[in-house]
């Protein structure tokens, strides 16, 4: 017989198609992850026994330059783009329109991954149930700690324990600005100004600055640590704009440190959340923590005391955390 006969018939339906993935936003995380897609297509295609396909990347502007980022894939019609992917994954930050962008996503039966931690601490459990109800998931390690997968250890890794407390340094700007006051003998004022010339407070610097940003985290934190519906009014909340030049003689006088400290405590079946500054004594594991570093200490019944500590910031920081979603989104696609 002719050699051709002898081969096995090519089965097209054995090759996997691409998991295909939708972008929306490409700021410094947007682009990292966009990055990274491409530089580790082969491994995730390993990984996954299928590719990972970056369709496209959602920006209000096309004509801005992305570096590293292909720009046939830039287009402002996010809707389309939504309804393309299999994943999509929301980095734009900001409430609307990603939400509306999620919402659609998860009802066209996308998987969803986000690192926008004001819209899920805002809207998440909504935005969870339209998830749940059409049999998909939403992913959000990248919302909280940037690197650090402190969501994954409570939900998943701690899943059979009983997690009483959660309580850490979920702020990295105002961390930096508090150091820079500590141990540089920089006036308060002036630390503040050189964290927003250095690009380290958010947009909206009050974000930061009055504990917005970790009353969001510490949310989320609430949330999956104890399944508690906190809102973010009824953080116990007080950010640093209040401490004055005199608190940072006074705690370095009494050889402790002011930290800006989120905390979340089991109480009955909801929590207890509180952001405040607090000046804690040298041997607290969150006096610690330098700059943009981040920190958490989770008190579980049977594990006892666990700490995790890192780059609570950063765009590659977080791109860790948003591709590792983006991963497990990709194996839920069938
Ligand atoms: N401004 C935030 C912080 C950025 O300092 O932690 C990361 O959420």
């Amino acid at each position: 017989a002719p050699a051709w006969r002898l081969r096995p018939r090519a089965d097209v339906s054995a090759v996997p198609s691409p998991v295909r993935v939708a972008l929306l936003g490409c700021g410094t995380v947007g682009s990292a992850v966009a990055r990274r897609l491409q530089d580790r297509q082969e491994r995730y295609a390993e990984l996954l026994g299928r590719s990972l396909e970056l369709v496209g990347v959602a920006v209000r502007d096309r004509s801005l330059p992305r570096e590293g980022v292909d720009p046939v894939l830039l287009t402002t019609d996010a809707e389309a783009l939504v309804r393309q992917a299999d994943v999509v994954v929301e980095v734009m930050g900001g409430i609307e329109p990603a939400r509306s962008l999620i919402e659609t996503a998860l009802r066209g039966g996308a998987q969803v991954v986000t690192a926008n931690k004001q819209l899920v601490a805002q809207q998440g459990e909504g935005l969870a149930a339209v998830a749940a109800e059409q049999g998909v998931g939403l992913d959000y390690e990248g919302a909280v700690m940037a690197a650090v997968p402190v969501l994954a250890v409570l939900r998943d890794s701690l899943a059979g324990d009983e997690v009483t407390a959660v309580r850490g340094v979920v702020n990295g700007s105002t961390n930096y600005v508090l150091d820079l006051v500590a141990r540089e003998g920089v006036a308060f004022g002036e630390a503040v100004r050189q964290a927003g010339e250095l690009g380290y407070l958010e947009a909206d610097p009050t974000e930061d600055l009055e504990g917005l940003d970790a009353a969001a985290k510490a949310v989320i934190l609430a949330r999956t640590a104890f399944g508690a519906q906190v809102g973010l009014d009824e953080v116990d909340r007080v950010g640093i704009t209040g401490l004055t030049d005199e608190d940072f003689k006074r705690a370095a006088q009494e050889g402790t440190v002011i930290k800006l400290v989120a905390s979340a405590r089991r109480a009955g079946c909801g929590a207890q959340v509180a952001v405040r500054p607090e000046a804690l004594p040298a041997h607290d594991p969150l006096a610690a923590v330098r700059g943009g570093t981040n920190i958490v200490v989770i008190e579980a019944v049977s594990a006892g005391e666990l700490r995790l500590q890192g780059a609570g910031a950063g765009g590659e920081e977080t791109a860790s955390a948003v591709l590792g979603d983006i991963v497990r989104a990709a194996r839920r696609v069938r």
